[in-house]
């Protein structure tokens, strides 16, 4: 099987008008459908992918008709291929209920399993709109606990948002981390996806193999002086996959050399 990996594409039809901080990078930044398009155009064509994951940060904040635009560009390329989403912190659930999901708006966790190919996918909501580092809720690690002892006899995928490993990234991981560490050990999850770093990272969590996706937007870097280079650097995972198992990864990054903005690390979520 093969599945595709994409995250934190930040769509938004119209960003706010700003000049500085991390809105006036937003605007500066070229549009995401054009990393995004250029990704799925290239990955789509050289593999003949079963799905399409996408680990949140579907939208910057997005309101339905930005999940319907995002959705119908996607499927420009995708056809018919299944997507399978998690949301992000800057995902309102209501809004991709509505607009992505064509259901109802609701602000409950986005925790669902689906059947892919010979394994189940889970989508774990780390996400709290407006919380940057995440937030798990009992819910969800009680929702989790439970999904897995029914399935402890086959290959789970897990996708989440939030990366989990300490020390992977400049920025935090999952508050709750030891918590969903305990859930997953002995687990029969044999792969995590997430998002949220905007970086590609490949790692262990509670021994299971945990992969990151670059992001399809913006990329920041700290510097020695505090301060967070922005710049559009993007890409994707395209994993092959058996019984859950990872038998292959391909990463694909790119960048267009555009420095897009310098924020201090105290001031990027004012
Ligand atoms: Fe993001």
């Amino acid at each position: 099987m093969k599945l595709l990996h994409i995250s934190d594409i930040h769509y938004r039809k119209k960003y706010p008008r700003a000049e500085e901080g991390y809105q006036g990078m937003l605007c500066r930044m070229q549009d995401p459908l054009i990393p995004l398009g250029q990704c799925l155009r290239k990955a789509l064509s050289e593999e003949e992918v079963d799905a399409v994951v996408i680990t949140g940060d579907l939208t910057e904040d997005g309101s339905p008709e930005d999940y319907r635009e995002l959705q119908d560009y996607i499927r420009r390329f995708t056809g018919q291929i299944p997507l399978f989403v998690t949301p992000g912190n800057h995902d309102s659930k209501e809004a991709l209920r509505e607009g992505w999901l064509g259901e109802a708006a609701s602000g409950a966790p986005c925790n669902y399993g689906v059947e892919l190919g010979d394994c189940l996918l889970l989508s774990l909501d780390s996400s709290s709109q407006g919380v940057p580092d995440g937030k798990l809720a009992e819910e969800s690690l009680s929702w989790l606990r439970e999904t897995l002892e029914l399935h402890r006899d086959r290959p789970v995928i897990l996708m989440t948002h939030h990366h989990l490993i300490p020390g992977q990234a400049e920025v935090k991981g999952l508050p709750e981390w030891q918590e969903l560490k305990e859930v997953l050990s002995g687990s029969s999850v044999s792969l995590i996806l997430c998002g949220h770093t905007h970086h590609q990272h490949e790692g262990r969590f509670a021994g299971i193999l945990c992969e990151t996706a670059a992001g399809l937007s913006f990329c920041g870097e700290g510097q020695p002086d505090g301060t967070v280079e922005f710049s559009e650097v993007y890409g994707y995972n395209l994993y092959s996959l058996q019984e859950g198992r990872l038998l292959g990864r391909r990463t694909e990054i790119f960048s267009t050399g555009r420095l897009v903005g310098r924020i201090h690390k105290d001031r990027i979520y004012e």
